[in-house]
């Protein structure tokens, strides 16, 4: 008879973020489009986003992520055994972002793959790495959440270039040495009749990369964004609701929620109708915008660094995205 393994509780034991220095504020944006630094405020919460320089990409912001957080955690690369990179602009096709970081950092004991979950990839991503170490097969994954959503935006659709910034955040996850402080659990969803409402219809084995998909812009994000926004408030409550309710919490117990950052207005909605205060929601897109896979460690960290997160925090992770990609993690902070 094969016994059943012993499954080691796991946490998040250090995170880093990098944004890379260029801006792109809202007064910019309206010498690009026909818009303005009032309309993007009230509508998205939006000030500013980071940009990358020509010739950055997701694996450049990937690997200072993840140089910054083995610093931080006193590691050195050679310390991981897995790479996730949680995103949705890779640097090509193939090879995997994971194996460009790998390379980069110079990871030389490591497997690694790239977690295609959209504005969902970090959430997806820590539970998958969560489970790899859970089963001690794996003692420290490097989970990376990088996307450079300045790669694939149209700068002349006003309804979706005031959205999006380039960003990365990291987290190592290993075993939990702390009673309680742990990643507690985790309910992700996925829905793909929601695809036709927030897709990149060309470059793909659909609609192959022509001198036609390019004239009629089909290598930009495309987004129904009243769709999306409705969807991401219902599932945002939703989830969370489950997460909490299947490990006995409420919304009352949560210290920190911590939302994906597509819109100030669905964060607010699904904070209202989850009955949680403002004071224990953790909002910074006015800074970076929708970074995508980079939202929530974004969050994580100037949440620390304002004082808003400390050790032993109930912290409630949200993330909707296109796919519909759901995605939530129930965790107490033990940094
Ligand atoms: O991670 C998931 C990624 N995506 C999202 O989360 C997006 C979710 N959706 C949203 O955040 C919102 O739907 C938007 C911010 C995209 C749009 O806000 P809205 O309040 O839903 O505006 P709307 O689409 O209903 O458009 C209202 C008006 C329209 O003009 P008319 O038809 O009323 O004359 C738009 O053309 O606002 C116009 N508009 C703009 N005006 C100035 C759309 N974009 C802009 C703009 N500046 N940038």
């Amino acid at each position: 008879m094969v016994n059943a393994p012993t499954l080691r509780k796991t946490r998040i034991s250090a995170l880093a973020t990098y944004v890379p220095p260029g801006i792109l504020d809202n007064k910019k944006l309206s010498t690009m489009v026909d818009t303005t630094d009032e309309w993007i405020l009230q509508r998205t919460g939006i000030k500013t986003r980071h940009i990358v320089d020509k010739g950055v990409a997701t694996s450049d912001m990937g690997k200072e992520a993840a140089l910054r957080v083995l610093a931080k955690a006193g590691l050195t690369p050679a310390d991981i055994d897995v790479i996730i990179v949680g995103t949705t602009t890779p640097d090509m096709f193939f090879p995997s972002t994971a194996a460009l970081v790998q390379h980069k950092i110079g990871a030389h004991n490591c497997w690694g793959f790239d977690l295609a979950g959209a504005c969902s990839g970090f959430t997806f991503s820590v539970s998958v790495a969560s489970q790899l170490v859970s089963t001690g097969k794996h003692n420290r994954a490097l989970v990376v959440g990088a996307d450079t959503m300045s790669s694939i935006v149209d700068y002349q659709d006003r309804a979706v270039c005031v959205l999006f910034g380039d960003g990365a955040g990291a987290v190592l996850v290993e075993p939990a040495v702390e009673e309680g402080l742990e990643i507690i659990s985790f309910e992700h969803e996925i829905d793909g009749s929601g695809g036709p409402a927030l897709q990149m219809p060309a470059g793909g084995s659909l609609n192959p990369s022509t001198h036609e998909t390019v004239e009629k812009r089909m290598h930009y994000i495309k987004q129904d964004g009243q769709a999306v926004f409705k969807f991401a408030v219902r599932k945002t409550e939703e989830i969370a609701r489950k997460v909490l309710a299947k490990n006995g919490f409420t919304a009352d117990d949560v210290a920190l929620f911590v939302s994906h950052q597509a819109n100030r207005r669905i964060i607010m909605s699904a904070a209202d109708r989850l009955g949680l205060p403002e004071s224990k929601v953790m909002i910074n897109i006015e800074d970076y915008g929708n970074t995508t896979a980079a939202t929530i460690p974004l969050a994580l960290e100037d949440a620390i660094k304002q004082g808003r997160l400390k050790k032993g925090d109930l912290v409630l992770l949200a993330s909707v995205g296109a796919g519909f990609t759901v995605g939530s993690v129930l965790l107490r902070w033990a940094v």
